[in-house]
């Protein structure tokens, strides 16, 4: 589409519009939620510990906490000296009352299996294998990896494992069995749970195969449990692979749960960082089932009758906290599907929100703006009418499929809450409450009661109105507490740019007059593909791994749907030809390296890469050329001419 407008003035008339279109909560939305006016922030604001202890009081503690909070920077600790459990918080509170007989999870598998657990159905299978767990030997604090689909075994397995006090590491389906192996390495896990395979778009997902592979090297691995999901064979190493369903039938569904410490380790999740090593994100128990506890309730408005839905893999940490512990937390009735969006037909989401009555719906903006791409014809097919509130995370919302989403999926009723938050926040941290925050396309809002987040400039000062790093200035009860293993790069990594005094999130963000904030993506070497968070360095690690391959650049280049693409600069070795079967082979080897979602989109073959004199690869010309930006200053590079050639080259390319 040509407006004949030039893009810096489009630009100005999209940020002009963006600040001034509002949607205050509509009436009859306001009246019926739990947060109704704004007092709250000042309350939250007064005495935060206070305000926090009161949501922590919500929870069943066995020993309750003798201190709220202990900040000695960047280390936190919270409710110290309470004792508590993470399944007895999702499960067996729940039993006491009439959410025994309440269906706890609404599962659909991507053939159109179901399965549907109440609270005390699950509540056995938890107990269960909790059991099992202890049976094959692990203890507190041991180390359990999961490598599941999206089925109800993962979020039975997740809370048996919090039950006996093991911490789980969950490895999304989509990470390759040398990210597997890295991540067990990493974490030196005992145990290994994954299946014979998953569905995806009418095809099977080789989990055990890659396990297998992964295990070669992953001697920390002692069992390995495996999910029957349908008659897929596969290789069973006898002494080492147990079943799933025969481990099930020997034992009992009573199962003491663990009094842990406020503060022990509920789970580590491993996330792409600035490195070639991902981090291993680490929970812990008290504070974090607190905060996803209370912005379950406060964000979605979740109430008792609510069919709640994110579309999340429990593989990510949208999973861990708003498909598992948050909602299960507060009782509610979870759906969880296992496959595709457009699989058999793009309408699979709309049918499942009209089979579920599905009220409160949770997604992506990379699928909202899918979902656009495909048309309207597919919502329009199905009965959307159950839907009372909607929600995104993961990446910024153009205001267009925010618009979208408002209209065509939530009928112009349906409150948005765009989620802003991180593997490393646990919880959602700046984000509109849906009875009170006036709603602006594309913001984020405000930060969550009780959570304190600035604009700071480089220097650390307070930016009121304006553009700079997203920091946050106080201490929550759901951050992390460090990386496993690695202290220093935990304090290097989100506390050194401002002296311990803030916590650098690596996003870019302004405030508008309002103080709303509005995220502007990663200013680090971090990517955003299809809300799948990608380091740069791991990728290029993975290019330069290729016997072909003397040296490699990876940047993000914006992308109608994903929001971020992965381009890839490539100079070959000596005596290579730079053919584009080479090209293919390269992106198979990313994708074998890593897993699928780092497939770069391109590969572009260079003599060289823009270097500056002191040989530091300029990856800011390489986004312009990407981009297809007018190219900035290069008079620091060794050679202008490389990137002359490269951008004649990229742009024959895209033709
Ligand atoms: O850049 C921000 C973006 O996703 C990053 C965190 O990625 P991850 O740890 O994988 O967690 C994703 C799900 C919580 C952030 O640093 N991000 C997340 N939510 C938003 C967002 N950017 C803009 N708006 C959001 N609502």
């Amino acid at each position: 589409m040509t407006t004949g407008i030039k893009p810096a003035a489009r630009e100005a008339i999209h940020v002009f519009l963006e600040e001034n279109r509002k949607f205050p909560p509509p009436a009859s939305f306001q009246s019926q939620a739990w947060v109704k006016d704004e007092s709250i922030y000042e309350r939250a604001d007064k005495d935060p510990e206070g305000y926090w202890a009161h949501w922590a009081g919500e929870l069943d503690w066995f020993k309750p906490w003798t201190k709220v909070l202990e900040w000695k920077a960047p280390y936190a600790q919270w409710f110290l000296g309470g004792k508590l459990n993470a399944s007895v918080n999702c499960v067996d509170r729940h039993l006491k009352g009439p959410r025994k007989n309440k269906t706890a999870i609404l599962w659909e598998g991507e053939p159109g299996d179901t399965r549907s657990l109440t609270y005390e159905e699950l509540s056995r299978e938890v107990n269960r294998f909790a059991n099992v767990l202890k049976k094959l030997g692990v203890r507190k604090g041991d180390r359990v990896t999961l490598y599941l689909p999206m089925i109800p075994e993962l979020a039975i397995a997740l809370l048996a494992s919090a039950r006996i006090g093991a911490v789980h590491s969950v490895i999304f389906g989509g990470f390759s069995a040398e990210s597997l192996r890295d991540r067990i390495n990493d974490a030196q896990a005992k145990i290994l749970i994954t299946a014979n395979r998953g569905w995806r778009r009418g095809k099977p997902v080789a989990l055990k195969e890659a396990a297998d592979e992964a295990l070669k090297a992953a001697p920390s691995i002692e069992k390995v449990v495996v999910v029957k999901r349908g008659d897929h064979p596969i290789e069973f190493k006898p002494g080492r692979d147990l079943w799933w369903h025969e481990l099930m039938k020997e034992v009992s569904d009573q199962c003491e749960p663990e009094p842990m410490e406020s503060e022990d380790l509920l789970f580590i999740l491993y996330t792409s960082g600035t490195t070639g090593k991902p981090k291993g994100i680490v929970h812990t128990t008290g504070g974090y089932l607190t905060g996803v506890y209370a912005t379950t309730k406060w964000v979605f408005d979740l109430k008792e009758n609510d069919i709640y839905w994110c579309t999340a893999d429990i593989g990510w940490v949208t999973g861990h906290s708003y498909v598992v512990y948050g909602p299960l937390a507060n009782g509610a009735t979870v759906v969880m599907y296992e496959g595709a969006p457009d699989w058999p037909e793009k309408n699979r989401f709309w049918k499942l929100i009209e089979k579920y009555k599905v009220t409160i719906f949770y997604t992506a903006p990379t699928a909202i703006r899918a979902f656009m791409k495909w048309g309207d014809e597919f919502p329009k097919r199905s009965d959307l009418s159950s839907l009372r509130l909607l929600g995104t995370v993961g990446e910024p919302i153009n205001p267009e499929a925010w618009m979208w989403y408002h209209e065509k999926i939530g009928g112009g009723r349906c409150p948005v809450v765009d989620t802003w938050w991180q593997t490393e926040t646990g919880m959602i941290m700046i984000t509109p409450l849906p009875g009170v925050t006036t709603l602006k396309p594309g913001s984020a809002t405000k930060p969550f009661p009780g959570v304190s987040a600035e604009v700071l400039n480089e220097a650390g000062e307070t930016v009121s109105v304006g553009g700079g790093y997203a920091a946050l200035t106080k201490p929550w009860p759901a951050m992390l507490r460090t990386i496993f293993n690695d202290s220093k790069r935990y304090e290097e990594e989100y506390w050194l740019k401002w002296k311990g005094k803030a916590y650098f999130t690596g996003d870019g963000a302004k405030r508008d007059d309002e103080g709303y904030f509005w995220f502007l993506g990663r200013v680090d070497d971090v990517l955003n593909v299809a809300g799948h968070r990608i380091g740069t360095m791991e990728v290029e690690s993975a290019l330069v791994d290729h016997p072909a391959v003397a040296e490699a650049a990876v940047v993000g280049k914006s992308h109608e749907i994903k929001g971020q693409a992965l381009a890839a600069f490539v100079t070959v070795k000596e005596g290579t030809a730079p053919t584009p079967e080479l090209a293919q082979k390269l992106k198979d080897h990313v994708a074998k390296k890593i897993g699928v979602i780092a497939r770069p989109d391109d590969i572009i073959f260079s003599a060289d890469l823009p270097k500056t004199r002191s040989g530091k690869i300029m990856r800011r010309l390489l986004r312009d050329i990407a981009e297809g930006k007018t190219l900035g200053d290069t008079t620091t590079l060794a050679d202008p001419q490389v990137v002359a050639r490269l951008k004649d080259q990229y742009e024959e390319k895209e033709g």
